[in-house]
């Protein structure tokens, strides 16, 4: 897409951001399984030989609209798919790393320690999963200070893009996990990658701060990576039965097209269950709608990634 084509579309969406008024008489509502339906997502290929990887922030200032739970099920459905995966967590509150059962006190190198000292090697700090294929590199609250630490640093908004690099060969994606703001932290996040997939919560006051994140992502493409690219836009915490979720739904499909992963992701208490389980929903509950849906989204994404090349 070239970036003509997103200032339209970024436009169309500021416009989307007002909330319709009460009883919005001739509203017709999505249906995501038939607008899904519409596109052929083929079955991903096994790969011959891996790398290199595209980088992928997941990315929303806005916390709680499944971030962490995006990254780290896309990632688990991408292993399944025969891919390598590395998950960066990028939170200082170290919930991904949490996802996977890893008690972030107890770590002795963090993604922290990669960015800080210059004698730490990467693959000391990559953790194993449950899942074939799919590593972590894991976080703490050491990391909030990485924030303040970096400011002084040069190229500091590289930082995450260098440490990265003596692994890109490794891996097919590389997903970064970022913190519900966008400070230094999310800014070397989108430096560092090829593309950004944004959940958005299926609430209006998600799409009011898309617009905030979409100039952000502006200014880094302007001024720190040319090609960074909007790899799409995910909705979570689909409720069917509201009107509401439905209303919300249809506005970003309205402003984004394309943009908007024919994969919708229902809310479902299955997702809070995972994280007390330590491990993806794809393997704690794999034959659930929720794994599913993270499988059918791995697809698409593999599909659309493909295209790119
Ligand atoms: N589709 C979903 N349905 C229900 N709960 C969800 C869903 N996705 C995530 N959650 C839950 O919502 C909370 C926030 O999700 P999380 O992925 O941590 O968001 P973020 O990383 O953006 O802050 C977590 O408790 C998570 O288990
Ligand atoms: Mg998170």
């Amino acid at each position: 897409m070239s970036s003509v084509d997103n200032k339209d579309k970024w436009a169309a969406l500021r416009a989307a951001q007002v909330p319709p008024p009460e009883g919005d008489g001739d509203f017709t509502s999505p249906d995501p399984e038939a607008y899904t339906g519409k596109r052929s997502i083929p079955q991903p290929q096994p790969l011959e030989r891996h790398g290199p990887a595209r980088v992928i922030a997941m990315a929303n200032q806005k916390g709680g609209v499944g971030k962490t739970t995006s990254t780290i099920n896309l990632g688990a459905a991408l292993a399944e798919y025969g891919r390598k995966v590395l998950l960066v967590d990028f939170d200082p509150q170290g919930a991904l790393s949490v996802g996977f059962g890893v008690n972030p006190h107890t770590l002795e190198l963090t993604v922290y320690n990669l960015l800080m000292q210059e004698d730490v090697n990467i693959e000391d700090v990559i953790t194993k999963t449950n899942v074939a294929g799919l590593h972590v590199l894991p976080a703490n609250i050491d990391l909030s200070a990485a924030e303040i630490q970096l400011v002084n640093e040069v190229a500091r908004e590289q930082t995450l893009a260098r440490v990265l690099r003596p692994v890109m060969a490794d891996y097919d994606y590389i997903l970064v996990d970022c913190q519900p703001s966008l400070g230094l932290l999310t800014v070397n996040a989108l430096t560092a990658a090829h593309g950004v997939l944004i959940p958005l919560e299926c609430e209006f006051f998600s799409l009011r701060g898309v617009a905030l994140l979409l100039d952000t992502i502006d200014k880094v493409r302007e001024r720190l990576n040319f090609d960074l690219d909007l790899d799409g836009i995910v909705a979570t915490m689909y409720d069917s039965r509201t009107t509401h979720s439905r209303q919300v739904l249809q506005r970003v499909v309205e402003a984004f097209g394309d943009k908007v992963f024919g994969t919708v992701i229902a809310r479902t208490v299955r997702f809070p269950e995972t994280t007390v389980a330590g491990e993806p929903i794809t393997t704690w509950a794999p034959a659930s709608s929720g794994a599913r849906a993270y499988r059918q989204l791995a697809r698409e994404l593999i599909a659309a990634v493909d295209e790119k090349h």
